[in-house]
C-alpha cells in the first residue's frame, strides 16, 4: 500500500530489508528541503521570526511523537542520535548512578549490540552482574522464563519489544507488570516494534523506550527516547554543553535545564527531527492497526510461499513480525544476498548485529527479509521464484 508516495518504489528493486532502515516517502525530503530551503535557523536560540519558527516545528514533532506513543507530557520525550544513542544515555545517565556492585541485569541472547554492550561496558565501570533470562525452545522469551531468572538482586530487565533477528513479540505488558511488582525497572528497545504497530507507552506503564526513526520511514541520525514521568527528574547528561544549562559561573557551578533539553546538548538534528514530524503525521493517517494488520497477513502469506521453496531452513515460522530469517542449506547466507542481488532483492545476510544469539540459533549467520507496508504479494512472489531457480547452487557459484 501507498507505494506512489516513495521515489525508490518506482524503480525495479523489491526491497525487503526494513528491519535494518525503511524506505522514506516524498514528504519527508519536501519537509527537510523546506527547512533547509526557508527557514534553515537554529533552535531555541533565536529571537527573529524564522528562528521562532524552527522552535515552534521542532517542539510540535516532539508533541507528534508524544501523540504517537500517547505518552502523558512532551518533556517525556527526547530527541538522541539513535535507537543506540538512546539506550546508552539511558544506561549511563540514569543506571549507572542507581545500581550497586551486587545488582543484577537481565538481558537476553537475542538482544542487539545496542542493549548488550552499554551493559558490558557499565558492568566493567561498577561491577554489575549481567545475566541472561532463558528463551524457549522457539527462541521466544516467555513471562515464566523471566520469573524463573529473577533473584532478590535483579534491579532491571532490559529486552528488545520484537527482536531483530527471531523478530518474536516479546509479552511486554506481562513482564512489565511482574518486573514493577517485583521493584524491577524495565527498558525496552523499541527499534522493531514502534514503526510496526501501536503502542501506548502510558498504558504499558513503561519505564524507558528506545527507538529509530529510520526504521520507520524517518531520516537516519534520529533516535527517541521516552522516559516514565517518575524518573525524569533522576537523569543525568552524559554529554554536557549548549542548550542544556540555564547558567554556569567560572567556579564551576552550574545549573542545567530541565528534562528533555538537559538531554538534548548542542546544536540539535533540527530537519530530521522536522522532517520526522511530517512523517509521524503520514504513518499516522495510514493507521499504526492497519499497518500492523497488513504485515501480518503479507508475512502469512510469504511464510506459506517460502515454506516450499527446496532446502529452506525457516528459524521464525511461528512469529507474528515481519521478520523472517532463514537459510537454504549449503549456501553461506552472504553468497545467497548476494545472489539475490543480482535479481535486485534486496535481503540482509549475516549476524544482524546480534551476535550472542549464535549459542542459541546453532548457527552464526542467516538471511533475513524484514517487510513494510508498502511491500507486497508480487515482491515475496519474485523473491520465491528467485529462491526456486533450479540452477542456484551454479549461479552462486
Ligand atoms: N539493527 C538493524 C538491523 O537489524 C541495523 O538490521
Amino acid at each position: 500500500m501507498n507505494r506512489d508516495d516513495f521515489y525508490m518504489l518506482n524503480k525495479d528493486i523489491v526491497y525487503l530489508d526494513n528491519g535494518a532502515t525503511t524506505l522514506k516517502p516524498y514528504i519527508l525530503s519536501d519537509s527537510i528541503s523546506d527547512y533547509y530551503n526557508n527557514y534553515s535557523a537554529n533552535a531555541h536560540r533565536g529571537d527573529y521570526d524564522i528562528s521562532l519558527k524552527v522552535d515552534s516545528m521542532y517542539e510540535n514533532t516532539r508533541e507528534l511523537v508524544r501523540n504517537f506513543i500517547n505518552a502523558k507530557n512532551s518533556n517525556q520525550i527526547v530527541f538522541t542520535n539513535n535507537a543506540t544513542d538512546s539506550l546508552n544515555k539511558i544506561i549511563f545517565g540514569y543506571f549507572k548512578n542507581h545500581l550497586n556492585a551486587c545488582d543484577e541485569v537481565l538481558i537476553t541472547k537475542s538482544e542487539h549490540a545496542s542493549n548488550v554492550l552499554p551493559w558490558f561496558e557499565l558492568s566493567d565501570e561498577i561491577g554489575i552482574k549481567v545475566n541472561y533470562i532463558k528463551l524457549d525452545d522457539n527462541l521466544k522469551l516467555t513471562l515464566d522464563n523471566v520469573k524463573n531468572a529473577i533473584n532478590e538482586n535483579t534491579k532491571v530487565i532490559s529486552i528488545a519489544h520484537v527482536t531483530n533477528v527471531v523478530g518474536d513479540i516479546r509479552p511486554i505488558k506481562e513482564i512489565i507488570d511482574y518486573a514493577h511488582k517485583n521493584n524491577i525497572l524495565v527498558v525496552i528497545d523499541g527499534a522493531q516494534s514502534i514503526p510496526h504497530m501501536k503502542i501506548d507507552v502510558t498504558e504499558l506503564d513503561m519505564d524507558f523506550l528506545a527507538f529509530s526513526a529510520h526504521k520507520m520511514c524517518g531520516p537516519t541520525g534520529l533516535g527517541i527516547l521516552y522516559v516514565n514521568e517518575n524518573l525524569l527528574d533522576s537523569i543525568k547528561p552524559i554529554i554536557v554543553g549548549g542548550g542544556m544549562n540555564a547558567s554556569f559561573e567560572f567556579d564551576g557551578t552550574r545549573e542545567y535545564n530541565e528534562m528533555p533539553h538537559l538531554l538534548e546538548a548542542g546544536t540539535p538534528n533540527i530537519a530530521d527531527v522536522i522532517g520526522f514530524g511530517s512523517v509521524i503525521n503520514y504513518l499516522s493517517k495510514i493507521g499504526m492497526n492497519k499497518i500492523e494488520q497488513y504485515e501480518k497477513n503479507l508475512r502469512r502469506y510469504a511464510i506459506d510461499k517460502l515454506k516450499k521453496v527446496p532446502n529452506i531452513i525457516i528459524y521464525n515460522e511461528e512469529g507474528e513480525s515481519s521478520i523472517i530469517t532463514f537459510n537454504i542449506k549449503d549456501i553461506f547466507p552472504q553468497d545467497l544476498a548476494i545472489y539475490l542481488n543480482k535479481y535486485n532483492i534486496c535481503v540482509r545476510a549475516g549476524n544482524h548485529c546480534a551476535k550472542i544469539l549464535k549459542d542459541e540459533l546453532g548457527i552464526k549467520n542467516t538471511c533475513r527479509i524484514s517487510l513494510y507496508f508498502y511491500n507486497t504479494k508480487e515482491e515475496i512472489d519474485k523473491l520465491v521464484s528467485v529462491l526456486n531457480n533450479p540452477n542456484i547452487l551454479e549461479e552462486i557459484i
